[in-house]
């Protein structure tokens, strides 16, 4: 864990922003994943590892901003849990690494939340996501689990994105610790990947990497011929000579922070003309939009930027026609960029989604579009120092899609549908970096990962 002046630091910001009351931050239980003691691996929530630093199970915190208290509940290890878990630290030692003097058992939180309430002392917590906490919190404070998540705190939840929003230095190193291991991942894919392989194969070994370096992966990891769907998860095709296949994968650093990492690359190792032509439009959206991130930019208008430089190139190749300007602000591209150009990343892949998508990224002065692809901007509003984001544009040939848009004739003035019938087995490109905000500009995180097509053929035939 980081130092404990970090998180006394980040605590003691935390009480100044909500101002009063008292802050509930549940930590993780183990999730069953056929019966009780058959668990997924265990995962801290993100924000209590944020304030509170401990990474295991049963515990809980409590900020009470009034009293200026902070306060983890949790047991130490029973003998019977010895036997079967071996020997852990005595919570008061934990917590003191982490600036906490006071613990108390769990039982005692009921009574701390109850007191709370009987003083008219205000309860904020976040927005829950697991069902078992949800259950917890309902007793706790005694109302439905349905209605827990109407009763979530925007102070709080507003007080924690602006924090966990602008990452401090010793955070931007676990992230690029993460970045580090992407690259192992992906160049070991390049390496493996050939025809008659099935991805599984491949996509095992690139798990493995993440878990023989550090924590496992940071999502379910993204590996297929058919790139076309964004969020594949099935790793069962066999792969073709003349297929590009897409790696969407990322890392856990030991401390949780995450890397989100995108590669195309060919199958039998060489792109093909098409397929290089279209990979170099991509990388143009790609490498534009990064240099475009600095302090005060909109993520949106570089979204923009993206999809306009994509068109330009579906026009070009006479996949689109027309004005791409025209065609962007339609909305006509977004048959072949159905979706964002990026989103925050830290402790989440996708930073502090589970606290708002809305309140993450947008704000005020930037409102999420409802616009078939833009809506699923996650990230729209001025980029801040601090920010790390990923960049991530993309080109799909959705036979699906396509056929919709064509049996509607949407946006016909800027689509040649007669020309996308021989694209309907290409599949799809995206390429993904993790880019910090800096006082003046960007910085790629960590070491390059392979993404000229001569890096990627290169890293292919090795
Ligand atoms: N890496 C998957 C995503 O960003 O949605
Ligand atoms: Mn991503």
């Amino acid at each position: 864990m980081f130092d404990k002046s970090v998180y006394i630091e980040r605590r003691s910001q935390l009480k100044k922003l909500v101002g009063g009351g008292l802050i509930y931050f549940p930590g993780n239980v183990d999730a069953a994943m056929n019966y009780g003691a058959n668990t997924y691996k265990f995962r801290q929530d993100s924000s209590f590892l944020y304030y509170f630093g401990l990474d295991s199970q049963n515990l809980a915190a409590v900020i009470d901003v009034d009293a200026d208290e902070d306060i983890i509940f949790g047991d130490d290890r029973t003998l019977d849990d010895v036997v079967w878990m071996g020997v852990e630290d005595k919570l008061a030692d934990r917590a003191a690494l982490v600036g906490v003097t006071l613990t108390e058992p769990y039982n005692n939180l009921k009574e701390k939340i109850s007191s709370a309430k009987s003083k008219n002392q205000k309860v904020h917590f976040l927005p829950h996501y697991r069902g078992k906490t949800t259950i917890e919190t309902s007793e706790l404070l005694e109302i439905t689990p349905a209605e827990v998540n109407k009763n979530t705190s925007l102070d709080l939840i507003k007080a924690v994105i602006k924090q966990r929003s602008i990452k401090t230095a010793e955070e931007v190193a676990e992230i690029e610790k993460a970045v580090n291991i992407s690259f192992v991942m992906n160049t070991m894919a390049m390496k493996l990947s050939k025809p008659g392989l099935i991805e599984r194969e491949v996509s095992g070994a690139v798990e493995g990497i993440a878990l023989s370096m550090s924590e496992g992966v940071s999502f379910p990891i993204i590996f297929s011929v058919h790139g076309e769907t964004l969020h594949n998860h099935q790793h069962n095709n066999v792969m073709k000579d003349g297929d590009l296949l897409i790696l969407d994968s990322g890392a856990e650093s030991g401390l949780h922070y995450g890397s989100d990492i995108t590669r195309t690359f060919p199958v039998n190792g060489k792109f093909s003309p098409l397929q290089k032509d279209l990979y170099n439009i991509v990388l143009k959206a790609n490498t534009e939009a990064i240099k475009m991130i600095k302090p005060g930019v909109k993520f949106k208008d570089i979204h923009l930027h993206a999809a306009k430089v994509i068109t330009e190139g579906l026009i070009e190749k006479g996949f689109m026609k027309g004005d791409a300007d025209a065609a962007v602000k339609a909305g006509a591209h977004a048959l072949f960029f159905p979706h964002g150009l990026g989103h925050m990343m830290g402790l989440d892949v996708h930073d502090m989604e589970g606290l708002g998508e809305n309140y993450v990224g947008y704000d005020d002065e930037t409102k999420r579009s409802e616009q078939f692809g833009l809506a699923y901007l996650r990230l729209g509003k001025e980029l801040e120092t601090g920010h790390v984001v990923t960049v991530e544009p993309g080109m799909y040939f959705i036979p699906q899609l396509i056929d919709n848009w064509k049996s509607e004739n949407k946006h016909a003035e800027f689509i040649n549908y007669d020309k996308l019938e021989e694209m309907k087995t290409f599949g799809g490109i995206r390429i993904e970096d993790d880019i910090l905000v800096t006082n003046n500009g960007f910085k790629l995180i960590g070491i390059p990962i392979p993404k000229t097509v001569e890096e990627v053929e290169k890293y292919c035939n090795e």
